[in-house]
């Protein structure tokens, strides 16, 4: 067989391809990367509750061969940080391949790639999901990045632009030939953002069909839907996202489920201490201005379902001092010790 020039060669991708297989194999839930969510910190968090891997908040391609700093900072790992990766977005494959590069030297166990973003400022300069409309630009981007790195490339997507050009199978087919070496898919469109609900079945009918694993995502809330996820389409790992801000627990969940043990939220106690040892983790890593800003994105949703939230929840988001804030967090623990709830409400947070 004669091999394009771009082809990705065989014997380097089989290498890459084994690592990827390898590692999923013990990976069952995973931290979506989240914008302004998955820092270095709350990535910690949770993989203490128990995600077995974790991705960093997309990274701008172009931004990180402009050397801007803020850019770079979002690829910083803990020590020993392992398993993580980095996503990178843009729609410049020589951008990308040289941001692959830069993020390849930090040593992240992946490189993945966005093309499911629906934010209107990312596909106005045609990348994330604008790419799902441009497959041979999608093509070249997954081959110069492949090639660019030792590290082994992975890919997110949507089901398609709309409901209209819903490409999935194409995509998803052109994306292993290129030498992705995982896909995760989110069950939308890029029109439908977040409403509605993810189509899971698109997630099973590429599974059936894919040499490479299939990471399911999309609208997971409990260890229950984790299950049916997994067992309706057969997909290699589960992607997190929204069920997890302000909610490392859900990870711990997951594994209940997994074992077929009973589940509870946590009580009071727990939720607090957690949320504190985050705040404090948060602050030192990013200051007490950043650090704080970080955790407001969390508070709500860790007291979601507890009883009387209403009037520390005022407190607060009312407040910019630290102290303030912590004592709030003790005397509410304090005067709720022991009480535990069902289950949280499902989280609803959305994007643009
Ligand atoms: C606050 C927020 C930020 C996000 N940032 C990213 C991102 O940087 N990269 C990405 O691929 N997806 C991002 N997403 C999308 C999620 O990874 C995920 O695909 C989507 O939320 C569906 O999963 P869920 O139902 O578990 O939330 C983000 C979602 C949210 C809510």
């Amino acid at each position: 067989m004669i091999r394009h020039a771009s082809d990705p060669d065989s014997g380097e991708l089989a290498r890459k391809r084994a690592a990827v297989a390898g590692l999923y194999e013990g990976v069952q839930a995973v931290l979506s990367p989240m914008a302004g969510v998955t820092d270095l910190v709350f990535r910690a968090v949770c993989r203490e509750h128990g995600a077995d891997l974790t991705f960093c908040e997309f990274v701008s391609a172009d931004g990180v061969v402009h050397g801007n700093d803020a850019t770079r900072e979002l690829m910083e790992l803990g020590p020993d940080e392992h398993p993580v990766g980095i996503q990178l977005f843009g729609a410049d494959p020589a951008s990308l391949a040289e941001a692959a590069r830069a993020a390849a030297d930090l040593g992240p166990d992946i490189i993945d790639l966005n093309f499911g973003c629906p934010v209107r400022k990312i596909v106005k300069r045609n990348g994330g999901s604008a790419l799902l409309c441009n497959l041979p630009l999608m093509d070249e981007i997954v081959r110069a990045v492949v090639a660019a790195t030792d590290i082994p490339v992975t890919a997110k997507i949507r089901l398609g632009w709309s409901d209209g050009s819903v490409n999935y199978m194409e995509t998803t087919r052109m994306l292993e030939e290129a030498g992705a070496c995982a896909i995760t898919i989110h069950g939308r469109t890029r029109e439908q953002k977040f409403s509605g609900s993810a189509d899971w079945g698109p997630i099973g009918e590429v599974k059936a069909a894919a040499t490479v694993p299939i990471i399911g995502n999309g609208d997971v809330f409990s260890g229950a839907d984790y299950l049916r996820l997994r067992a309706e389409t057969g997909c290699d790992a589960v992607m997190i996202a929204r069920a997890a801000i302000g909610n490392p627990f859900i990870f711990d969940e997951i594994t209940a489920a997994m074992n077929g043990a009973p589940w509870q939220p946590p009580a009071v106690d727990r939720v607090v201490t957690t949320l504190l040892d985050h705040m404090q983790r948060e602050i030192a890593l990013k200051g007490p201005r950043t650090g704080l800003n970080r955790m407001k994105r969390h508070f709500a949703s860790y007291l979601r379902g507890y009883p009387r939230v209403a009037e520390l929840r005022k407190a607060v988001f009312a407040s910019n001092d630290i102290p303030t804030i912590r004592s709030a967090f003790e005397d509410y623990r304090s005067a709720h010790a022991g009480i535990q709830i069902e289950s949280a409400a499902p989280a609803g947070e959305t994007v643009s």
